[in-house]
């Protein structure tokens, strides 16, 4: 039996089985489309330690959506995951990005065992070859991918908790952010600056909490223009993914617009400043 979740514009199929059972099931290559809705991705490995795809999966895929025209003129060569989980996010982008003559290479990375596991499973099972690599962030990739990387997708573990909490294993890998939830998502930054491509975009989830203003201008002074493409508020929390490329002038836009710009009048005042995030209640 299947429970199909429907969301806003993405609909995924979780067997109701547990991952050695689902194994047994996958037979032969799943069917994946892209419907106007979004995603059709079927969970066929779940484990206990491997994050499943939640509001901040479904946003990210979403903003990959609402941009997918631009990917598709973009011609991406090489893609990559940090972070990947269950595989979700990196097997709706190949989906999503259809590559009949297989010229697109897809890696995705993670610390958890499992999750690297649960990756191979799904995207195998979608017929999606994606290179899957357990290391730090990206850290065993970057002499091998070093400025070649043309979209990197990225949904860190962002959650505000004490610093001891991160790179606990298993699933607090998955959420544990440390102090505002940025003690990854600040070393993942530089390490995303030394893999992409002159022409290369990152999409990376983001909430109140971590000061994604402050994100961007970290990124702008790297060289990088940033915008968001989804926002997901409610009173009390908003998420948001923002999608960042180099733009060799707009380093020195950013500058000045910083100098003139204070926390108060920018555009992610709007927002709440409590979490979003609910997973660890
Ligand atoms: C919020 S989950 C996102 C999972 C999946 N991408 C999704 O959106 O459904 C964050 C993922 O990052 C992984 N992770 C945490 N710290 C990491 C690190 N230092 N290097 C690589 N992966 C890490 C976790 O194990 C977890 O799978």
């Amino acid at each position: 039996m299947e429970h199909n979740i429907e969301l806003e514009s993405v609909s995924i199929s979780i067997p109701s089985v547990r991952a050695g059972e689902s194994e047994k099931r996958i037979v032969s290559k799943l069917p994946s489309k892209i419907t106007s809705r979004g995603a059709q991705i079927h969970l066929v490995s779940r484990h206990p330690e491997v994050y499943e795809p939640c509001d901040d999966s479904f946003a990210l895929v979403d903003a990959l959506l609402a941009d997918r025209t631009n990917l598709l003129e973009h011609k991406p060569m090489l893609c990559l995951e940090i972070g990947c989980g269950s595989g979700y996010i990196i097997t709706s982008l190949a989906t999503m990005l259809g590559d009949e003559t297989n010229t697109i290479q897809y890696f995705a990375t993670d610390i958890n065992p499992h999750a690297a596991e649960a990756t191979r499973k799904t995207s195998e099972a979608h017929g999606v070859h994606v290179e899957v690599v357990l290391t730090d962030i990206a850290l065993s990739l970057g002499k091998r991918l070093s400025r070649m990387v043309d979209v990197v997708v990225v949904n860190p573990p962002y959650v505000p908790t004490p610093e001891e909490e991160v790179g606990c294993e298993g699933i607090t890998a998955s959420w544990a952010g440390g102090e505002n939830g940025r003690s990854v998502i600040d070393r993942i930054l530089p390490v995303v600056d030394e893999l992409l491509s002159e022409k290369g975009w990152l999409y990376m989830v983001t909430l109140t909490a971590n000061k994604p203003l402050q994100i961007c201008r970290m990124m702008g002074e790297r060289g990088y223009a940033s915008r968001i493409v989804v926002q997901r508020s409610t009173e009390e929390e908003s998420l948001h993914v923002i999608k960042f490329w180099r733009e060799v002038d707009e380093a020195m836009k950013w500058q000045s617009r910083a100098a003139t710009q204070t926390a108060s009048d920018s555009w992610f005042s709007q927002f709440s400043r409590s979490t979003f995030w609910r997973r660890n209640n």
